[in-house]
């Protein structure tokens, strides 16, 4: 048994210069997580530091123009330290959109016409689209239900569309739309049996828990470091054989055509990557404050890796409970429905939900009017809204958990529905 654990959100806080902004007197309710989250002093420092101290494009024969390729590798580094693989094994760009969009170009000139691709209702646009893509050129492009009711994968649906000519198929880790964790590691299993390829969106997953690329299996997995605390930047995971098989479309410079350099399309965005660094170095210093919390968790884990698990493990631990406070709240305020998988279900701290009579606009204008951020719409889950029969009405309002949110936060916000409600 570990030491109890007691988060300290004020400590995480003062680390937030966004947090002491206020609107109305209030300090603003960051409750927008899912859309990006807000950025620790720390990585703003970084960033600045590059830009003042470093800034040069790579190969100069001058102190900054030595330091691209190590900033480089020093992102690669700390971005394995987070996915849990090796440095060879990361690439970047701008979005995690944008790496899919790479990869399915890849994969068109590898794939025979016709090949048979799975995607499925649960994802992100960006998990997407680029299968659909593919779809529209030759190849087939199959998409597996979502359950409405359980609010998951459609278990016999994706069974039944995997088959031997299978050679690609696309998971959803976590649904930025609804919050449901799918069990990736057993649907990835299963794709393996029948020869497929896997990639993975852990975009929205990435932000509320520690990934373990190794323990998943995945062939691909991309996620993007603006919704963990660092800049706009993608960052993709591939199995470091089918890095070398795969033909990227790049520049075709020799020097730049082997190893994870595969993935650049022109000059990487330095003072991005040191952001991104920063960041993983923020969530390992979270983690080293808690890592005695979760000694079970970290078995046979060191260095900044086992601080990133932990600080990943005390994020969630702590956004879980605020998250049961907030979805048991507003189920308990007449014309709220709250939607996303059953009670005792995985998921992750992102709460959706529609009211009586108010648009979806409209309750996410009046959060923010108290200073309270919100979202609303179909946030590129547009499957799931059309699934849910929303997607003309609005789609949804969703509120999503992050370390530095507070209790008052999810009491305000509480309060403020309630009173819409009311009508007062
Ligand atoms: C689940 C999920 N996947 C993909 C994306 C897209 O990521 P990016 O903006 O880096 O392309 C998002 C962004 O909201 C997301 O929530």
């Amino acid at each position: 048994m570990g030491k109890e654990f007691k988060f300290d959100v004020e400590a995480i806080r003062a680390q937030f210069p966004a947090c002491k902004l206020e609107v109305g007197g209030a300090p603003i309710a960051y409750l927008d997580g899912p859309g990006g989250t807000q950025v620790p002093q720390r990585v703003l420092d970084r960033i600045v530091k590059y830009l003042v101290e470093e800034n040069a494009n790579e190969g100069g024969n001058f102190k900054a123009g030595r330091l691209g390729e190590i900033l480089e590798e020093e992102a690669r580094v700390a971005a394995a330290d987070f996915l849990g693989c090796e440095q060879g094994e990361i690439g970047f760009s701008n979005s995690s959109t944008q790496n899919n969009v790479n990869f399915a170009h890849a994969l068109a000139r590898r794939f025979e016409p016709g090949a048979k691709i799975l995607t499925n209702q649960l994802e992100h646009q960006c998990n997407y689209a680029p299968w659909i893509h593919l779809g529209m050129d030759g190849f087939n492009t199959e998409v597996v239900k979502m359950d409405t009711v359980t609010q998951q994968i459609d278990m016999d649906d994706f069974k039944a569309k995997l088959t031997p000519d299978t050679k690609l198929v696309s998971l959803n880790w976590a649904s930025n739309g609804l919050g449901t964790v799918t069990d990736v590691k057993k649907l990835i299993a299963m794709a393996h049996e029948v020869g497929a390829l896997t990639v993975v969106d852990a975009v929205h997953y990435a932000a509320h828990f520690p990934i373990d690329v190794k323990d998943i299996d995945t062939d691909v997995l991309v996620c993007s470091a603006y919704k963990w605390f660092g800049p706009h930047l993608g960052v993709i995971y591939m199995k470091k054989d089918l890095i070398e098989e795969m033909g990227f479309y790049n520049v075709m410079c020799e020097d730049i055509a082997t190893g994870p350099r595969r993935f650049h399309m022109g000059t990487p965005q330095y003072e991005l990557l040191t952001g991104m660094t920063e960041a993983v170095n923020f969530v390992a210093s979270v983690g080293e404050e808690y890592a005695d919390c979760f000694e079970e968790e970290l078995k046979g884990l060191t260095g900044r890796r086992r601080n990133v698990v932990a600080g990943m493990t005390a994020f969630d631990h702590y956004e879980s409970g605020l998250a049961k406070q907030l979805r048991d709240g507003l189920r308990a305020i007449p014309g709220v429905h709250v939607f996303g998988p059953a009670e005792g279900e995985a998921r992750t701290p992102t709460v959706v939900f529609t009211v009586d009579g108010f648009t979806t606009d409209e309750v996410s204008q009046m959060l923010g009017d108290r200073g309270i951020n919100s979202w609303h719409g179909d946030y590129y889950a547009v499957q799931i809204m059309k699934a849910m029969g929303v997607y003309d009405k609005g789609g949804m309002v969703r509120l999503g958990l992050a370390p530095y949110v507070t209790q008052s936060d999810i009491d305000r916000t509480l309060y403020a529905v309630r009173q819409l409600v009311a009508g007062a």
